[in-house]
């Protein structure tokens, strides 16, 4: 397949390599996105792109950069922050066996704002010691950012300046999540592609609280459904499920 600019075919064909499906009102964004790679790669055939993906991690990489969407920020969507403060996490400790942690996992975690977003709301309600923060995501870039804790003024445009100033240590502009919250969260790659779920010898079941939020809106429905499935079957008897409100409604997948 020689390139001829953006093609939908083979941003098909690279999405099934990586393990990534797309929504159909995304796949032409997606199809210039790789393009955009194959050129700054030099790469002129879509056959070559294909070759190579998968066994150089530097251009799948790349090409999962390019055709994910990576934002967030701290405190992202803040009623939900005050649901889980004023209702989830309640009702998860009236449950909870005696001595047992909570056990919260991100999903699609991108730079990290997410969970730590949760640690910083756990310590604030004097929980911290007693929550095991799980994150993950399929961009290993993404997970490297996330597990240095640095951030810039953008990705706290949500957070107040108490927070800021009690949990970061703020250098030229830069801001550093302090070691104890840092140390909180674990970070791990996954393709929920390709991934099998629930993996308890990965200790991926058994969550108390799942958040997978923008996530599965980029996705197309077969791969909702699969893996909506799948992330309900990683909670505990009573766990919560929490998508954005701009995600596909689950319960049509149920
Ligand atoms: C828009 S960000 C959402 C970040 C955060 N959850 C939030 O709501 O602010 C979407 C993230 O999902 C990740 N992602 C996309 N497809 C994925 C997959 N198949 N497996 C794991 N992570 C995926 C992307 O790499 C990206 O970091």
């Amino acid at each position: 397949m020689t390139r001829h600019g953006p093609s939908l075919e083979l941003a098909e064909q690279v999405a099934g390599r990586v393990g990534l499906s797309f929504s159909a009102s995304r796949k032409e964004t997606v199809a210039s996105a790789i393009d955009r790679v194959m050129v700054r790669r030099g790469i002129g055939e879509g056959r070559l792109l294909l070759d190579r993906l998968g066994s150089d991690e530097d251009l799948t990489e790349d090409v999962i950069s390019a055709v994910t969407v990576a934002e967030t920020h701290f405190f992202r969507g803040p009623e939900q922050f005050e649901l889980i403060r004023q209702t989830i996490l309640p009702e998860l400790l009236r449950r909870r066996p005696e001595g047992s942690p909570l056990r919260i996992w991100s999903v699609g975690c991108a730079t990290g704002e997410e969970p730590y977003s949760l640690a910083i709301l756990c310590e604030e309600e004097g929980l911290l010691d007693g929550v095991r923060i799980d994150a993950a995501d399929i961009s290993r870039r993404a997970l490297a950012a996330a597990k240095t804790g640095d951030y810039g003024e953008w990705a706290l445009r949500n957070t107040g300046p108490r927070p800021r100033q009690r949990y970061f240590t703020s250098c030229e502009g830069r801001f550093r999540l302090n070691e104890r919250l840092r140390g909180q969260v674990d970070f791990a790659h996954l393709n929920l592609g390709t991934d099998a779920l629930p993996a308890p010898e990965k200790r991926l079941s058994e969550f108390d609280l799942i958040l997978c939020r923008n996530v599965l809106v980029y996705l197309e429905a077969s791969a909702v459904r699969r893996i909506a499935r799948q992330l309900l079957d990683c909670l505990s008897d009573g766990g919560w499920l929490l998508t954005a409100p701009t995600d596909p409604p689950l319960w049509k997948y149920a």
